[in-house]
């Protein structure tokens, strides 16, 4: 029987700007996400006091932390994947010295996280960036948010040294180019040009963290973190196959430069082809060679690519531009569901890079329903995750080397793109919807059994 290696990492994932709430609490500044109540593909909404939006209260888990991790443990975890928010430590992001309220907020999370043997898996930036930088510097736009990020980074770097050893630099580093407000504070009808200065710039910043992060806690490993958007050609006519390689490429190239440490060619001529001119100094060619020490990626589903216009244009209008494939199955929010894609995705990047792999997020958002007796039998989950987690192990035996898994939301929370509860990933309901009534009470979904039995038998019980 295949098995799980010994130490795999067991978990789940979360963001600090989708579950914690408390927006303004403890000096918290605003960030990119606050000015996005209704998320991602929303409007950016300058904060009046007393304006309030779902994210504001999320799941309340700067509050309820203890309890959740306690349910975590439960399920047997090894590993929780978490983000610091930016704006608990710099408010407006340029100060000089840190908020030693958000310092101290996180030193008790990850005491209790420690309490339980949970390992963290800690992202530095996830979906969210000080408000401050974006309205008088021009984000990511700016050279100057790299110095910024930079003290933020080596600030927690110092403060978590002896009980944080695994780090991720910015989450789905690649979604700039989709959502350039989340992904480096810019307007969302930046030009191109002005989109990839922004995302070298973070490029750099990502590497100076790794440099930093190795300075600071030598025992550490920390990893880039991409949106696995595995793309397949629609047949096999040589023009589709060449159109999915590209397609592929334009996120594939975030993690050749953080894991080789420079611009692969066929950027350079897509630069040159497309009259992008992009500010690179000799000093940030030297940063973008300190690379990451494994690959971390979130895997949802695959699309397909075809050179067929009329084709594309009927998929215009998804956050990514895919055209659906004919053999899959789609999500009730429309996401195509491919376990096999998981498998080829991670030989993929196992053949590409070299590195460790880490899934940090995968899942299924779905509507839940609460029968009369209180019980959640989201069976759907169960089976979207088993089918996925029997393809790791496949990939594992085809001699990847994968660290971890942690299944996205693993407690329901805000979703990134429309800022619904409505949408819930986890194996613990809580008691919150859409208009923001509920009591935030938890409950154990029938998912909640299973991952537990998938965890304790290190994935033997898996069907
Ligand atoms: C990833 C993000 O894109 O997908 C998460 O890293 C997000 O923050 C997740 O929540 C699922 O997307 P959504 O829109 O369903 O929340």
């Amino acid at each position: 029987m295949n098995t799980f290696p010994d130490g795999f990492l067991w978990g789940g994932a979360v963001a600090a700007n989708q579950v914690e709430g408390a927006y303004l609490t403890d000096g918290k500044g605003l960030s990119t996400s606050d000015v996005q109540p209704r998320g991602i593909l929303g409007p950016v909404v300058e904060r009046e006091p007393g304006d309030r939006g779902i994210k504001d209260v999320a799941i309340d888990f700067y509050h309820r932390y203890p309890n959740d991790i306690a349910l975590f443990a439960e399920m047997g975890f090894s590993c929780l994947r978490v983000s610091i928010g930016w704006t608990r430590i710099f408010p407006n992001g340029d100060e000089h010295e840190p908020n030693e309220a958000g310092l101290a907020f996180y030193d008790k999370l990850f005491d209790e996280l420690a309490a339980h043997d949970i390992t963290p898996l800690v992202t530095l930036s996830h979906y969210e960036m000080p408000w401050g930088l974006v309205k008088q510097y021009g984000g990511w736009g700016n050279r100057e948010t790299i110095g910024f990020f930079e003290r933020y980074a080596r600030t927690v770097f110092t403060r978590y040294q002896s009980k944080v050893k695994l780090w991720l630099t910015f989450n789905e580093i690649n979604m700039s180019l989709h959502a350039p407000m989340t992904g480096v504070g810019l307007p969302e009808n930046s030009t191109q040009a002005q989109i990839y200065q922004a995302i070298h710039h973070q490029l750099v910043a990502s590497a100076l963290a790794v440099k930093a992060c190795h300075e600071i806690i030598p025992d550490a490993k920390i990893g880039n973190m991409l949106l696995g958007g595995l793309m397949y050609p629609l047949t096999c006519k040589p023009d589709d196959v060449f159109a999915a390689l590209q397609e592929n490429r334009t996120w594939q190239f975030f993690g050749d430069i953080q894991s080789r440490g420079a611009y692969p060619g066929y950027m350079l001529r897509y630069f040159r082809d497309n009259g992008i001119s992009l500010d690179i100094t000799n000093e940030d060619r030297v940063a973008l060679r300190s690379t990451v020490d494994f690959i971390s990626f979130s895997y949802y589903m695959t699309g397909c690519v075809t050179t067929d216009e009329a084709l594309n244009q009927q998929a215009r209008g998804n956050i990514l531009n895919m055209v659906p494939n004919p053999h899959l199955q789609s999500s009730e929010w429309g996401w195509q569901i491919d376990p096999v894609g998981l498998r080829t995705l991670l030989n993929v990047l196992w053949d590409r890079y070299q590195k460790p792999l880490f899934i940090v997020e995968n899942g299924l958002g779905a509507k839940d329903r609460v029968e009369a007796d209180g019980a959640i039998n989201d069976d759907y989950r169960i089976n979207y995750l088993n089918d996925h987690l029997v393809q790791v192990r496949e990939a594992i035996e085809d001699g990847v080397d994968v660290l971890g898994y942690t299944s996205w939301g693993p407690i329901d929370l805000v979703s990134a793109s429309k800022a619904e509860l409505s949408k819930r990933y986890g194996f613990i309901y809580v008691d919150r919807h859409d208009d923001g009534s509920g009591t935030l009470a938890r409950t154990r979904k029938k998912s909640f059994y299973w991952y537990k039995d998938v965890i304790t038998s290190n994935g033997a019980s898996l069907r």
